[in-house]
């Protein structure tokens, strides 16, 4: 009776478990964390080509292949155009083969939302709207030519990318009951964008929309809703904003020229100054109300947590206009929370590979969670996976076109970088789940002018060095890249501390070494290790450990070597004397 009982409280648990919806919680010491089931989620995940779910034949066998490379999330695209071939009529085909094809293999899924926008333009947006420029309007450039991008300011657009994004959260909540689908991104890289200018070096004409729906708002008051905003977290607002209404008097009315200063070219560093600001703001507060409405339209229907991503700003891309001005930029952040609160978070989409480090810290700032929704897919952006996670707490880490095969993809492009990191990662899941985003748990990053790399963690100092170091090329040989991959700058690690002396630490690919030492707390003589082990695994994938007291930690002094074009976990154990 009694085995029964318990066994029905076990299920009854499990189904409330997969009932309950996916979602964001801020633990106590305030980290973000996605819940799904109930539990910590990281996902390791890439996301597939924009036309890999362009047809259901084509998509049938990514999915296996997903798994192989031990992804535990697909981000796949689902365009309007798809969805609502004609105005009112919705096909599911797509989506439902989407849901078949990862829950098959047991992967869970995130969704691109291509409605009216795609990389600033609006290539998605079905035929029926792309054809009725009257109903549906176009930004203009500054000289007056109209694009093929839609307008945030058409009434009739929103209400119709609503109504399509609605019935499409309302057919997931019908289909999907056991959460495959575990989130939604709106749109694609929205902003108003001159590709000609970005690409051919044409003059920016794109910072913000110029037709006539805009020129009029652009010449109107700053909507209260956002000046209300500005007021209420005047002492938290990105420096860039709260400069640009500080620098123009505060003030608490006026049109966005007049709250905000003219905006013009500014030269200088690309991170601190802003060309065009007044142009971005008024298309950010634009492209956030419209994109709200939208988010508004599908969590009413199911509400699984949503965020937007950004084409990002970079040294050689610094004007709004040659970048998408308007989206979801780090210095836009107050203006996105103001226009879009049901949006959850920011995400940036990070190849301008020399400005990692800043990337995330921007999108750190203020609470908002680290969510890397694409990068680049080469071995490089495999050791990040490792940092990236371990240092910043990331909710998910995914390179872009995880599939192969497309226009776009690196001519060393292999799978095999992508899945021996995230199988490792996969594996050291338990350890990560209970440590992610609290200070047990951090990384290390060797790149270009960047030859080593530490931490202190306790006691402890941990430093990662290149792997050629004398004793290690004695130990593996200086012929130890497995793979044969020339550009070797790139090497990532994440540190969980277990207890005071006892850490993990994996990582590497670029090849690493890591020391551990006494570190600046420390009031001992010195410390030493007590113990290395190897963290390996069987045929089953069952843990064990491999001692490796010896040559392979002795000689360099290190806690672990990893050669070139591997990963490798350790436990290193510690004691103070
Ligand atoms: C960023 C976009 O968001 C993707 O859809 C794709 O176009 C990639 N760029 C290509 O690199």
């Amino acid at each position: 009776m009694r085995t029964i009982l318990v066994s029905l409280i076990l299920f009854m648990g499990t189904c409330l478990a997969a009932q309950e919806l996916p979602r964001l919680a801020t633990s106590k010491d305030g980290r973000t964390q996605l819940l799904v089931d109930g539990k910590t989620f990281i996902a390791l995940s890439g996301e597939l080509h924009n036309s890999t779910t362009g047809s259901v034949e084509y998509m049938d066998n990514v999915w296996k292949r997903m798994k192989d490379m031990h992804l535990n999330t697909v981000i796949a695209p689902m365009s309007w155009e798809l969805l609502e071939p004609v105005e009112g009529q919705f096909d599911y085909t797509i989506v439902d083969k989407m849901i078949e094809g990862a829950r098959k293999e047991n992967l869970k899924l995130m969704v691109l939302w291509f409605g009216s926008w795609k990389n600033g333009e609006s290539t998605y947006a079905p035929a029926w709207v792309k054809k009725d420029t009257k109903r549906f309007p176009r930004t203009k450039l500054k000289g007056g030519d109209e694009t093929i991008t839609l307008s945030t300011l058409g009434k009739a657009t929103v209400q119709a990318d609503a109504n399509a994004f609605a019935h499409l959260m309302r057919h997931i909540k019908e289909v999907d009951h056991d959460h495959t689908i575990i989130m939604m991104q709106v749109e694609n890289e929205i902003g108003t964008v001159n590709m000609r200018a970005t690409f051919q070096g044409l003059p920016n004409d794109a910072m913000r929309d110029f037709n006539e729906l805009a020129n009029k708002a652009y010449t109107s008051d700053v909507p209260q809703q956002l000046i209300s905003y500005l007021k209420a977290h005047k002492k938290t607002l990105h420096p860039a904003i709260l400069n640009a209404w500080d620098a123009n008097g505060n003030k608490e009315k006026g049109t966005w020229e007049e709250v905000f200063g003219v905006g013009k070219k500014v030269e200088g560093d690309w991170h601190t100054s802003f060309s065009y600001l007044t142009e971005e703001i008024f298309n950010a507060w634009n492209y956030a109300t419209y994109v709200e409405q939208v988010v508004k339209a599908g969590k009413a229907e199911m509400a699984l947590p949503m965020y937007v991503n950004a084409w990002m700003k970079a040294p050689a891309q610094t004007e709004p206009g040659i970048y998408p001005s308007g989206g979801p930029e780090a210095h836009l952040i107050d203006i996105w929370r103001a226009g879009a609160p049901s949006i959850d978070f920011i995400a940036p989409d990070i190849y301008a590979i020399d400005i990692f480090d800043t990337i995330l810290e921007d999108y750190t700032l203020s609470g908002n969670p680290l969510f890397i929704p694409e990068t680049t897919k080469d071995i490089d952006g495999a050791s990040r996976a490792f940092y990236t996670i371990g240092k910043y707490g990331a909710l998910c880490y995914a390179p872009f076109g995880i599939d192969g095969g497309g226009l776009t993809d690196e001519p060393d492009f292999d799978p095999w970088y992508y899945g021996e990191t995230y199988q490792l990662l996969e594996r050291l899941m338990p350890y990560l789940k209970e440590h992610i985003g609290t200070d047990k748990c951090n990384g290390l990053y060797l790149t270009k002018g960047r030859d080593t790399d530490s931490v202190e963690m306790g006691n402890y100092r941990i430093t990662m060095t290149r792997f050629s170091t004398a004793a290690a090329e004695a130990l593996f040989g200086t012929g130890a890249n497995k793979v044969g991959v020339v550009n070797m700058e790139t090497s990532g690690a994440l540190v969980i501390q277990i207890d005071e002396g006892d850490f993990i630490v994996a990582g590497g690919l670029g090849g690493a070494s890591l020391t551990f030492s006494k570190g600046s707390k420390s009031k001992a003589n010195a410390a030493a290790f007590l113990s290395v082990d190897e963290i390996r695994f069987d045929k089953n994938g069952k843990e064990y450990y491999h001692r490796i007291n010896g040559d392979e930690v002795a000689y360099a002094g290190v806690g672990g070597s990893i050669p070139v074009g591997t990963v490798t976990a350790f436990r290193v154990k510690m004691y103070e004397y």
